[in-house]
């Protein structure tokens, strides 16, 4: 089993890379692999025609040469995905609403929905400051990755106060992900 886990913090030390870290250990063994994604270059939907589509509509695919492209190859690679944001004003960090923007868009053609329909996804949103909006935060997250395909079996809010205790739910959730069905 291969879990790809794209990540919407910059610190890989941080709050939100604990929480991921929990749930690798849960995966025990299977192949993880993280990917920050404000170390990544990419760029925002550039909604290139003047009716606001372009080749994500026509061909499933993007013309954005930035590195999108190859973390979606990771992504249709895997047999799980992980989606781990930072919560910003009770919602998705910027990295990562730039990187599901694009990938809803290419999902409107199957042709970009192959090797993400039906794949088993789990969210993870921390709020590390007041604690506040992780829930409002899980419902997008959970919305955009639904819009994508993804069979999202799981959506896990998390908050300063209580990341300890979500961090034992992350391990059971890895270590079922991990024998989920659908992700082997
Ligand atoms: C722009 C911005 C908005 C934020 N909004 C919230 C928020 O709505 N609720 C909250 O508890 N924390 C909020 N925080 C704090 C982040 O959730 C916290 O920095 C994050 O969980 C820890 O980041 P890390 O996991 O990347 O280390 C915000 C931080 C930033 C930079």
């Amino acid at each position: 089993m291969k879990a790809m886990i794209v990540s919407g913090s910059r610190n890989p030390k941080g709050q939100t890379a604990a929480a991921v870290g929990a749930l690798v250990e849960g995966l025990r063994g299977a192949e993880a692999e993280v990917v920050f994604l404000p170390a990544q270059t990419i760029e925002r939907c550039r909604q290139c025609d003047e009716r606001g589509w372009g080749d994500c509509r026509a061909k499933g695919s993007c013309v954005i040469e930035d590195d999108f492209a190859g973390l979606l190859a990771k992504l249709r690679a895997a047999d799980a995905a992980v989606f781990a944001t930072p919560v910003y004003f009770s919602d998705l960090s910027e990295s990562l609403r730039a990187f599901l923007d694009r990938l809803r868009r290419i999902t409107r053609h199957e042709a970009g929905q192959q090797g993400l329909a039906g794949k088993p996804a789990v969210g993870i949103c921390v709020a590390g400051g007041g604690g506040g909006g992780a829930p409002s935060c899980a419902l997008s997250l959970e919305k955009v990755l639904s819009t994508c395909g993804f069979d999202v079996v799981d959506v896990v809010p998390a908050r300063r106060q209580n990341l300890q205790m979500k961090k034992e739910v992350l391990r059971a959730t890895g270590k079922w992900l991990a024998g989920c069905p659908s992700s082997k």
